[in-house]
């Protein structure tokens, strides 16, 4: 982050795209300079902005030495205009904002990923982390699903590198010709996985309907609020909790969040 002033931008490039879905790519960027704009911790996020269209917040999916990567999903006029970009375009960086996903509090913990379409995205951070950091933590496991194969986020890692070093369990809504992988919704997929809530923790993000329906099915396996963890996407801002824009109650999901294990959530009003 720019200390002298927080608001201000680091002239980014795009180095690198991977289409990820129709829908979903993953822009990898560096300064101007060839360094990486800032070092995030897994689950922090940035603003990024693009020149005539605007700035929205976004999850950090990875880094690398010189490199930060967000993966995004065209849903608006911002995320449309930087769908259109390519390699070598200018785009403003600035951050990391918000808390980060509690990689010490975690250590030693068996850890469960369970991700629903682009909600692996910042999730992938922590991931990550825990693949570099692989002897502080237990077993681990990620479950995730999408509606089809061609909504799978990170096919690189789901079907490469992560089997290879952790449980990858992938799930897609409905049967699909040439899918011979598991078919039907994450909450169900998680039950009849059977995971034990003894010493581990899951992190969660996924859709709305995903998380309630996941979070009904850990509660019943006897996960306990203090072991669930998530991350939040709101409407920010300013990132630095001037604004007022991503305030639930009295907490900042820019400044709070957007981490919160679902006992922190379940203290904040119900609206949300
Ligand atoms: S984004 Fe402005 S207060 Fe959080």
């Amino acid at each position: 982050m720019n200390a002298a002033n927080p608001l201000l931008p680091a002239a980014c490039r795009i180095i690198g795209i991977t289409d990820e879905t129709p829908d979903v790519k993953t822009f990898r960027l560096q300064t101007q300079g060839g360094a990486k704009p800032f070092a995030p911790m897994p689950g922090q996020l940035a603003m990024i902005s693009v020149p005539g269209a605007g700035e929205a917040m976004f999850s950090i999916t990875a880094q690398g030495e010189d490199w930060i990567e967000s993966s995004i999903k065209r849903v608006g006029a911002l995320t449309e205009a930087l769908h259109e970009l390519s390699e070598g375009d200018a785009v403003g960086v600035r951050g990391p904002y918000g808390n980060h996903f509690p990689v010490d509090a975690l250590k030693g913990k068996d850890l469960l990923f369970v991700g629903g379409g682009i909600g692996l995205a910042p999730i992938r951070s922590l991931i990550r982390y825990a693949l570099e950091h692989r002897e502080d933590y237990g077993k681990l496991d990620v479950l995730y699903g999408s509606r089809t194969t061609a909504d799978l986020v990170f096919k690189e890692d789901l079907f490469g590198n992560w089997p290879q070093r952790m449980g990858t369990h992938i799930t897609i809504d409905v049967p699909e010709d040439g899918w011979d992988g598991h078919v039907g919704f994450v909450p169900a997929y998680i039950e009849e996985k059977g995971f034990s809530p003894k010493g581990r923790a899951c992190i969660l993000c996924g859709p709305p309907i995903m998380i309630r329906l996941s979070l009904a099915s850990l509660y019943k396996m006897g996960f306990e609020k203090e072991n669930i963890i998530t991350t939040l996407e709101m409407r920010m801002k300013c990132g630095i909790g001037k604004c007022g824009r991503c305030n639930i109650g009295s907490k900042y999901v820019c400044l709070d969040g957007p981490v919160f294990s679902m006992a922190e959530l379940d203290e904040l009003p119900p609206e949300h």
